[in-house]
């Protein structure tokens, strides 16, 4: 496998895209895997998933799986899911809620902050120091109402890393804080298993180059979508509603409550963004929609999309069908071209590489970013 140089870029010219095998190879993988998704702040889990102390859900973080939950105390708290004894999942249930885990092997027993409060003949084995042996604690934190976790020893700056970085990257939007999404609940929730690799995801995100061609709810919602141009900056897109256009759903028609606080300028807008590693980001008046990337082998990547919307508008169980059909329809559309490009990278047409156009250049800041974070010598930091 060799970590590739891309060029400089003429302007309006075409770019290189990274070569095939970076899209299929398990070498590539297993490198993206130690050093992008075990170094990096991954967003997990919904904060809503896990209400009440002792709510847990299992989840795929790289080559590991590990303990989302919450303590007594309701914070939020991840563990590697491995027996400190002889390694078994300690916990094999998919979600829930627990009181403590017990292994399933030789009986020890963890509590809900990871400390060993029991095994079988504990007292005979003065060795077996009850604090030493507790499940293997993972970082945790708490933003827009997701629980983020790092598996590195030493996690980078969630504000360096994160906060930062989407700062930079909402530049334009200004105001992420405007839509409150933090407040938002969880109005719909749909799963996509698909056969691509996660790149090709993200970089179908990134582009609205394609938007004529397989999203016609979507640029009828938003026409200057369909010039493939998408007001796009280097990092996010936006587009303005068409003029007959009353909300973001699949017929244009009017939406639900909007979010209190938006700007005027956000009114009638759609913009998106994404955060490196695996989210994705789409804020409208009166929703936000959150992706959720789990990339589980080279060719295939699990997708959990949030549709969020303000409390009164779930609590009060107003219509969101036509708000919710419409992302819906353009993830189907989109998983379904990752999913037919996806062979193409394994052809010997595509050893080289494609091409990005003028409207995809940003795109190279993403491969860039890839290259230096998987490189042999790099530091990992998303
Ligand atoms: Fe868990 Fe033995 S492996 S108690
Ligand atoms: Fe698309």
């Amino acid at each position: 496998m060799i970590i590739e140089q891309l060029t400089e870029p003429l302007p309006g010219s075409l770019m290189p895209t990274l070569s095939g095998s970076y899209y299929h190879d398990p070498a590539v993988f297993a490198l993206e895997q130690e050093r992008i998704f075990e170094k990096s702040w991954m967003c997990v889990v919904h904060a809503a998933d896990l209400a009440k102390p002792g709510d847990f859900k299992l989840v795929q973080v790289g080559r590991e799986q590990l303990i989302i939950t919450r303590n007594r105390r309701g914070e939020a708290r991840a563990y590697f899911n491995v027996c400190r004894h002889r390694g078994m999942q300690v916990c094999t249930t998919e979600s829930g809620n627990a009181r403590r885990f017990q292994c399933g092997y030789h009986a020890w027993t963890y509590d809900l902050d990871g400390k060993l409060i029991a095994a079988p003949n504990l007292t005979k084995m003065p060795d077996v120091d009850k604090d030493t042996y507790g499940l293997q604690t993972v970082a945790v934190r708490e933003w827009l109402g997701y629980i983020w976790v790092c598996t590195a020893e030493e996690p980078p700056s969630f504000e360096e890393t994160v906060l930062g970085d989407v700062v930079d990257r909402v530049g334009e939007v200004e105001n992420l804080d405007h839509y409150g999404v933090e407040n938002l609940k969880l109005g719909r929730r749909i799963a996509y298993d698909v056969q691509a690799n996660w790149k090709l995801i993200i970089e179908n995100f990134m582009e609205c180059y394609h938007c004529a061609t397989i999203h016609p709810e979507l640029t009828n919602v938003i026409p200057q979508f369909a010039d493939g141009w998408a007001a796009q900056t280097k990092v996010n897109s936006g587009g303005v509603f068409g003029e007959d256009v009353e909300g973001f759903t699949v017929d244009g028609s009017a939406g639900v409550t909007k979010l209190p606080q938006i700007a005027p300028d956000q009114d009638r807008t759609y913009f998106a963004i994404t955060i490196r590693p695996n989210v994705f980001i789409n804020m409208v008046p009166d929703h936000v929609i959150v992706h959720r990337m789990f990339p589980t082998g080279p060719k295939r990547t699990y997708v959990e999309c949030d549709w969020l919307f303000l409390p009164d508008v779930v609590d009060q169980g107003m219509d969101i069908d036509k708000s919710v059909q419409l992302f819906d329809l353009v993830n189907q559309q989109d998983f379904d071209a990752c999913e037919k490009t996806q062979p193409g990278m394994e052809s010997r047409l595509y050893a080289e590489g494609g091409s990005l156009v003028p409207a995809e250049h940003h795109i190279s800041e993403f491969h860039d970013w890839l290259i230096k974070t998987i490189s042999p010598n790099a530091q990992a930091t998303a």
